[in-house]
């Protein structure tokens, strides 16, 4: 059903408003979520205007400044225009136009994901600043190797297809997640192909075309590329310096998304981390919420370089469900294509079905390389985020000497620095002048679902010292190439090897 009105009367509203109360959060967001469910079942019609606060204050016997913060909830989502003393407006919510056919969602899913370009055709003359990897002269020291091979001849004869993953692998990275105050058995715990397979095989698993998705404004390319392939919507929330607005996603929870996926340990690319008062917060609402799929993409969970971040998100009462991702991407090498799911037993194993199908399992030799690593000294992890650390902060020195008027947040860990440019300048601009100094960089809009932050890079910190210096020198001409008033330097050699 359809209705236009240019005025919309309170009572009228209220009464489509009745069931608003129903779900968890705070008040003005439960109204603001009724409020945009209504506009987007196109019972409202572009360029009608809303009731006063305090009318429909009066209506829903609420006080005005909920209906008050609520109207601003739907000023910042873009759904009304708030004109000064004229009142409140709908706007931004025509019809959706007719979907598009699914090869077309998949191709443009495939295309728009600059960092994967760079991974299958790494140019040979550029720096390549688009992959965030740790470059380690000494990804897999040899001793490790070497006890991998013996544990691969000892394991003797056998298939070697273990779809779920060795026992052992799955029990080290469950006693983990025990130190980590989170009690976890093997059969809680799938081995991926990276945590790259996992967001896979949870969407395979769980969304369908026209789906709704919850990520932060700002998230992993991967997952954009997964969620938009399977035709699901996006819709994103804000992500500061602790994290995810969690006030935000609890209240569209009560929208009934089909999945939520955060990344609240080191969050890529802001580096922010979720305090532990949050996720107690999130935790209990997520307990109201069983139905939908919460996944903790904590990925880069391991590689913070001042203090770890809280427990995971599934120790605080009410989230065991929650689905949490790993990695031995960050910190060790993300050539070993090895990941897991964490997470309710009997979903791990719908999960290893689905893996069988997808690949039979990850390589054996892999996963013994990776066992081999995760037992080694803890001195050998705290050696590499030191390294990250060092790297991390001798690149924010670095720009900061050199191009003073880009800004960052020094980060919690993680592998990149996420900076904005001055004047609101365009990111895709300085990539194109950056390729022609020698650098191939990638626009920060591509880590937006809505192709926001187009003033913004990331910057990869995990190259060695002389390469980020060389790194910064490059980005400096380019930037100068740009913009011709400011302070000059000197480009190094432009042929380098990555
Ligand atoms: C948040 C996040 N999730 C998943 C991945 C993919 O990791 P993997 O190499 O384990 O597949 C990345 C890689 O950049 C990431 O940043």
């Amino acid at each position: 059903m359809s209705t236009t009105h240019d005025h919309i009367g309170h009572q009228w509203l209220a009464d489509r408003l009745h069931d608003w109360p129903d779900g968890t959060g705070p008040m003005y967001l439960r109204l603001a979520g009724a409020l945009e469910r209504l506009l987007h079942a196109g019972e409202v019609a572009d360029g009608a205007r809303l009731p006063a606060e305090r009318q429909l204050a009066g209506a829903l016997r609420v006080s005005r400044t909920t209906v008050a913060a609520a109207y601003e909830v739907l000023e910042d989502r873009r759904l009304v225009a708030r004109r000064h003393g004229s009142g409140t407006y709908v706007e931004g919510v025509a019809p959706p136009p007719p979907a598009p056919p699914r090869e077309s969602v998949l191709l443009r899913s495939l295309e728009r994901n600059e960092i994967f370009d760079g991974l299958l055709d790494p140019p040979r003359e550029l720096l390549d600043l688009r992959a965030a990897a740790l470059h380690h002269s000494d990804p897999l020291p040899e001793d490790v190797l070497a006890a991998a091979v013996a544990d691969l001849r000892a394991a003797g004869a056998g298939h070697g297809y273990v779809p779920a993953g060795l026992h052992d692998l799955r029990a080290e990275v469950a006693a983990r997640y025990a130190t980590l105050g989170l009690p976890t058995g093997p059969e809680e715990v799938l081995i991926t192909s990276g945590a790259q397979q996992a967001i896979g095989l949870i969407t395979m698993l769980h969304l369908r075309a026209d789906d709704t998705v919850v990520t932060e404004t700002l998230t992993h390319t991967g997952a954009i590329d997964l969620f938009t392939a399977a035709g699901a919507h996006i819709t994103d929330v804000d992500v500061g310096p602790e994290g995810v607005d969690v006030d935000a996603v609890i209240g569209r929870l009560a929208d009934r998304p089909r999945l939520v996926y955060l990344i609240p340990s080191i969050h890529n690319p802001t580096g922010s981390v979720m305090p532990a008062r949050n996720r107690r917060r999130l935790a209990a609402a997520l307990a109201e919420h069983p139905d939908v799929i919460a996944i903790s993409d904590d990925t880069l969970a391991d590689t913070w370089w001042a203090r770890r971040p809280p427990p995971p998100l599934a120790s605080y009462p009410g989230a065991d469900h929650v689905l949490h991702l790993g990695s031995m991407s960050k910190l060790m090498w993300p050539g070993l294509r090895i990941g897991w799911v964490r997470g309710p037993a009997p979903e791990i194993r719908r999960l290893a079905r689905l893996k069988a199908m997808a690949d039979l399992g990850t390589s054996v030799p892999s996963q013994l390389i990776a066992l081999r690593l995760l037992r080694q000294d803890p001195a050998f992890e705290d050696d590499r985020r030191e390294l990250l650390a060092r790297r991390g902060h001798h690149l924010a020195e670095a720009l900061a000497a050199q191009l003073p008027t880009w800004t960052f947040d020094v980060p919690e860990g993680g592998l990149c620095l996420w900076v904005r440019l001055p004047d609101g300048n365009s990111a895709r601009e300085l990539a194109i002048s950056a390729a022609r100094h020698g650098v191939a960089l990638a626009p920060g809009s591509i880590q937006s679902p809505s192709g926001a932050y187009a003033d913004h890079i990331r910057l990869p910190t995990g190259h060695p010292e002389p390469i980020l210096d060389q790194a910064v020198r490059r980005l400096t001409a380019a930037w100068q190439a740009r913009h011709p008033a400011g302070p000059t330097t000197v480009l190094d050699d432009l042929r380098v090897v990555v």
